[in-house]
């Protein structure tokens, strides 16, 4: 099994490379190595090195940002994800790509289904939207995977933000009315392996983790385990507040729960939020 990775640099790209199964082949290949933007060097890249599978994990994922720079953000979240599904599709590779809760408004008040209506709130969201839908377009036997909340032990996200804040602040105040899912980057990587190893069907899958919280939970959960292992030499007081107190360039869905039944059809794992802060927070 011969497997090319773009994004590589990132959250799920270093946690895909740490769980890559030895007797499979790995192409990891970053952003400088290959810009998925750029149509020519993609098709050039699958059409010599013949992957059996490609993963997707690279994105544009500044959502704030997103909003000044939105004809970057569709470039690589939308045309990007374009140019793999058709070399996929022109060297019979499977593609396997990743997407977002932040195609959802986040108005629903129970788990979002993959057939779910979507509305994304921001540029980001719609960017991967039409990522999304050109992939399968162009690609019927592309396989998509959203997902939300994303942490891991590599590059920003909020446990290493709030890390961050407790050690420069005495109080910390964070939202308490945003409803999700933190996912752990491993765990998204350990999910598509096994996809990849079943053949999985294609199409749209949800995929997050199983513990649903705000925000403060979320926070709540990182600094005490941050406490108790002795990261932290003092605690921050962290306030809850609400989406009303804390304004952003796009507004973020109120409840972002993906529904995983359909992905569980395969052997996919959730480890518990308390294992993987308690693995991964070291000083
Ligand atoms: N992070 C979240 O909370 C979250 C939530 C839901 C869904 N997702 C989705 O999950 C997937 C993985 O996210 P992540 O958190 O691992 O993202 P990440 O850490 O921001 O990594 C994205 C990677 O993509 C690379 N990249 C950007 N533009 C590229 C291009 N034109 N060609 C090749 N590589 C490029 C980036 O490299 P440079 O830094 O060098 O540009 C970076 O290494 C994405 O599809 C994202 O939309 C993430």
């Amino acid at each position: 099994m011969k497997v090319l990775l773009t994004g590589a640099g990132g959250q799920l790209g270093r946690c895909f490379q740490d769980r890559f199964p030895a007797q499979w082949q790995l192409i990891a290949t970053t952003h400088q190595q290959l810009d998925i933007t750029d149509q020519a060097a993609v098709t050039a890249f699958i059409k010599q090195h013949k992957p059996d599978v490609v993963l997707n994990a690279a994105a544009y994922t500044a959502v704030d940002k997103a909003e000044s720079v939105p004809e970057i953000a569709e470039k690589i979240n939308k045309f990007g994800p374009y140019y793999l599904a058709l070399a996929c599709r022109e060297s019979a590779a499977r593609f396997f790509h990743i997407s977002t809760d932040y195609v959802f408004d986040g108005t629903q008040n129970r788990p979002y289904k993959e057939s779910d209506n979507t509305n994304p709130l921001g540029i980001y969201g719609a960017t991967k939207l039409a990522g999304e839908k050109l992939t399968l377009e162009i690609n019927p036997n592309a396989t998509i995977i959203r997902t939300a909340w994303v942490f891991s032990e590599y590059g920003n996200n909020f446990v290493k933000t709030m890390l961050r804040l407790a050690k420069e602040r005495d109080e910390l105040k964070i939202v308490n009315d945003q409803i999700g899912c933190p996912t752990y980057a491993g765990d998204i990587a350990s999910a598509v392996i096994s996809l990849i190893q079943a053949d999985a069907n294609s199409g749209i899958y949800h995929y997050c983790g199983n513990e649903v919280m705000s925000w403060y939970d979320f926070a709540m959960q990182i600094i005490n385990t941050a406490s108790v292992k002795e990261i932290l030499s003092k605690k921050p007081t962290i306030i809850g507040i609400s989406t009303l107190e804390y304004p952003t360039p796009v507004t973020r869905p109120p409840y972002s729960v993906l529904d995983c039944a359909k992905i569980q059809t395969y052997p996919v794992t959730f480890s518990s939020l308390q294992d993987v802060l308690n693995n991964i927070l070291i000083i």
